[in-house]
Order: structure tokens, then C-alpha cells, then sequence
């Protein structure tokens, strides 16, 4: 039994343009907590007390311990199928977009060139006072604690967007044209909690798009989807992949 009926698969078959959009929940196969599930990122935490600018000019020690434990998440964690699916497709055709609200970095490890983070990485460092930016790992500075900018000294922060901090303007630009311009949304793994990434998709809705979400739950977004699956990303995709292309194989 196909999940796509006749009609979808042939309008993403012959998608001009098809624009993923991620969240966390992508990763949660790859063993990385969510934010809002059952044993969410959040659940232990108050966001308020950690990811804004506000707690890191109050206790940026705290704050680096936080995002030191969940990079080390990030690194012992593997791209799953969903990750590699979304990079498959991404190869077979330049007009497959990605963008994600993750910050984990499993994106790129899975093989996406192109996509917009909108929300940062957490390899990435940029300094409080100069305007450089570091990858933690390439330029050494990936160990525990306060980290201090090689160009001027000044104490570095994660390059993460912060709840009450605005996005970068030209990925934010980037996006919306993306969503504006592309017959098909695909969203995966987000709990649509947050307004900007739930604007984009909605967006694309109002532009023509379909939308198809993947979700073991329904979210706000559900009512104006084409298509709801109701399972996880891992294994939703790989199906979705072989209707599309029944002529790939899955490596
Ligand atoms: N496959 C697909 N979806 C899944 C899976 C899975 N295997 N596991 C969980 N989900 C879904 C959950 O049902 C939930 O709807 O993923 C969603 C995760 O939602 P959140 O934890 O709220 O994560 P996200 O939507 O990415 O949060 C958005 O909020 O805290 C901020 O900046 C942070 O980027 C984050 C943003």
C-alpha cells in the first residue's frame, strides 16, 4: 500500500521545487533528545535559564557546560536514514532545498551541501566583542568550559539564535523565497512551536505548495496539510523515497 496517492507523487515527481524543513525530531532516531517530547531537552531545563542572552551574561559558565554536554551528544551521534535520504535527494536534483531549526550538524555529516541552519550550529563559536566565528573542532577550541576568541581575547558564544535574539536576516530572506517558490513543503520532525519556521511552511501553503508533514504527532501545522504520516522520520522517508524513484536503490 503506497503512502502517496497518484496525484502527489506525480506533482513531487515533477516538483520544479521542493523545500524540506526540519526539526528536532529528525534527530531523535540519531539518539538526540527533543526539545518538547518525553525526556526533552526543555524537561530538565527552563529555557530561560540557559538559552538566551540573558542567562549567558549572567552565568556563561553554566550556559557552556550546557552546550558542552550537548555537543558531545551531537558528535557520538550518526545521521540516520532520514538524514541520508533528504542528502540523497538532494544530490539527485539541485532544486531540493533544506532548512533546518537543528543545530546538531547531522545535516551536513549526513551529506547536505546546500541548507540553511536557521537557528545556528553548535560546532560553531562567534566572539562577543570582534565579529569572528570559529568552528569549535577545525580550530581547536573544542573543550570544556569558557572559550576565548583567538583574535581579541573576548569570551565566545555558542553562534546559536537564543529565544528573544533575532534571526540572521539573509538566511530569514533566503527562506521565505525558498518557501515561496516550491510546489511541495515537506515537514519533518517539528513540533511547530516556534513561529518562524511555522510561518515559512504556512508560507509555502499559500503560495500553491502542498504540504506534507512527517510526525508521530499532529501539530498546528496538520490542518493545512496535504498529507499527515503519522511515524518516524527513519523510516516515513525511506518509503517515500522508493514511490518517488522506484528505479533508486536505497545506497
Ligand atoms: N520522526 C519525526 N518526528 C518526530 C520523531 C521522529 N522519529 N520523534 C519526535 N518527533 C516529533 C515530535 O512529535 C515533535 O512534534 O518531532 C517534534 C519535535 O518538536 P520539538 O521538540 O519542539 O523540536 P522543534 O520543533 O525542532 O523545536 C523548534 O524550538 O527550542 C527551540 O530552537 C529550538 O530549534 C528548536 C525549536
Amino acid at each position: 500500500m503506497n503512502l502517496l496517492p497518484q496525484d502527489s507523487l506525480e506533482l513531487i515527481q515533477n516538483a520544479p521545487s521542493i523545500v524540506f524543513l526540519t526539526g528536532a525530531g529528525i534527530s531523535s532516531e540519531s539518539g538526540i533528545p527533543t526539545f518538547r517530547g518525553e525526556g526533552g531537552l526543555w524537561k530538565n531545563f527552563r529555557a530561560e535559564d540557559l538559552a538566551t542572552p540573558e542567562a549567558f551574561q549572567k552565568n556563561p559558565k553554566l550556559v557552556w557546560e550546557w552546550y558542552d554536554w550537548r555537543r558531545e551528544i551531537c558528535q557520538k551521534a550518526k545521521p540516520n536514514l532520514g538524514h541520508l535520504i533528504i542528502a540523497k535527494w538532494q544530490k539527485k536534483s539541485s532544486s531540493v532545498h533544506l532548512i533546518t531549526q537543528n543545530v546538531d550538524g547531522l545535516h551536513p555529516r549526513a551529506g547536505s551541501e546546500t541548507l540553511i541552519e536557521l537557528h545556528g550550529n553548535i560546532f560553531r563559536v562567534r566572539c562577543t566583542n570582534c565579529t569572528s566565528i570559529f568552528h569549535l573542532e577545525k580550530d581547536g577550541l573544542d573543550h570544556p568550559g569558557l572559550k576565548f576568541c583567538k583574535e581579541c581575547d573576548s569570551l565566545l558564544r555558542p553562534d546559536i539564535v537564543w529565544f528573544g535574539e533575532e534571526y540572521n536576516q539573509n538566511l530569514l530572506t533566503k527562506s521565505w523565497e525558498l518557501c515561496k517558490q516550491s510546489q511541495v513543503v515537506i515537514l519533518i520532525g517539528t513540533s511547530a512551536n516556534v513561529s518562524v519556521p511555522t510561518n515559512l511552511a504556512q508560507t509555502a501553503i499559500r503560495n500553491g505548495a502542498i504540504g506534507i508533514e512527517i510526525n508521530p504527532e499532529e501539530t498546528n501545522l496538520t490542518p493545512s496539510m496535504k498529507h499527515h504520516f503519522d511515524g518516524k522520520s527513519g523510516e516515513v522517508l525511506p518509503q517515500i523515497w522508493k514511490e518517488v524513484f522506484p528505479d533508486e536503490t536505497m545506497e
